[in-house]
């Protein structure tokens, strides 16, 4: 796609209406490299580039909150070379990206269980989410050993030791309440879920945060997926009717009377 396409994207796009959150499922990597006889770990490193594509694309017109899924509970499960090298490569990325994340204000954050990366990957995100905390232009969240049913699992968990210390009640345990448990409690629901590589699923991310998000998929493997394709979803996404249950009349008479 040209550049001229690009810029005509990004000129359709109603910055009032801006997705606040993004959520992606960065997907195709592996196949994307396997295509031009380059091994999987190839694609993970071009898959690097597209992390900083759209990062930079999300910041520059004022999203304020971008979620990826970096690396799933599932994802252990892989050969160990490859997870090695996934590690390694998120290990380089985010002492190499510190300096991009300062200059463009942009606040590292992680959800999922930190504590099973490698000791030196949880040392370098720690130390970078800790100086970047103060940022405030937009918030990266990288989902690191991330299962959406444990998250859920974790918080009835919590809920249910509350109650029996009779330190909450049954009637707080709510969808406020819940959703006050997950590792997302600070972060406003995504209005937008991204998956690419022609696969149609959620594979276990933001289960209960993704109730009402609108999903879009893409052929694109993610290596492709630069600033373009996310203007290009945005303005899908713009293009939709959010109902959230009611009808395209109620809608269209609460935009009547907000205006
Ligand atoms: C999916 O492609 C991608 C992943 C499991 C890992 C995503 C990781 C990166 C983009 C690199 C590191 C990330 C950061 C944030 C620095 P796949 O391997 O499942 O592809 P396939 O479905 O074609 O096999």
């Amino acid at each position: 796609m040209s550049t001229g396409s690009s810029i005509s994207y990004k000129e359709k796009i109603d910055l009032s209406r801006l997705p606040q959150h993004i959520a992606i499922i960065m997907d195709g990597n592996g196949r994307w490299a396997k295509a031009q006889g380059k091994h999987r770990i190839f694609g993970h490193k071009n898959g690097v580039k597209a992390v900083r594509e759209v990062s930079e694309g999300c910041a520059e017109i004022g999203v304020k909150h971008l979620t990826l899924y970096a690396f799933s509970t599932e994802n252990w499960n892989r050969p160990k070379t490859e997870v090695n090298a996934l590690m390694e490569l998120l290990f380089l990325t985010i002492g190499r990206e510190i300096k991009t994340l300062q200059k463009n204000n942009i606040r590292l954050n992680a959800i999922g269980h930190i504590e099973d990366l490698p000791a030196a990957n949880k040392k370098a995100l720690l130390e970078v989410m800790k100086a970047t905390s103060k940022n405030t232009r937009m918030t990266l969240t990288l989902a690191l050993s991330y299962g959406s049913r444990e998250e859920l699992t974790e918080a009835a968990i919590k809920l249910a030791v509350d109650y029996k210390a009779g330190k909450i009640s049954l009637k707080e345990i709510n969808e406020q309440s819940i959703s006050n448990h997950l590792y997302t409690k600070d972060i406003p629901d995504p209005e937008l879920m991204i998956r690419t590589s022609g696969e149609h699923r959620i594979s276990n991310f933001l289960l209960w945060q993704a109730a009402y998000t609108e999903l879009y998929f893409t052929e694109k493997f993610w290596p492709e997926f630069d600033r373009q394709e996310l203007y290009k979803a945005i303005l899908d996404y713009q293009q939709r009717e959010r109902r959230f249950g009611k009808t395209s009349e109620q809608i269209n008479q609460q935009i009547t009377n907000t205006n």
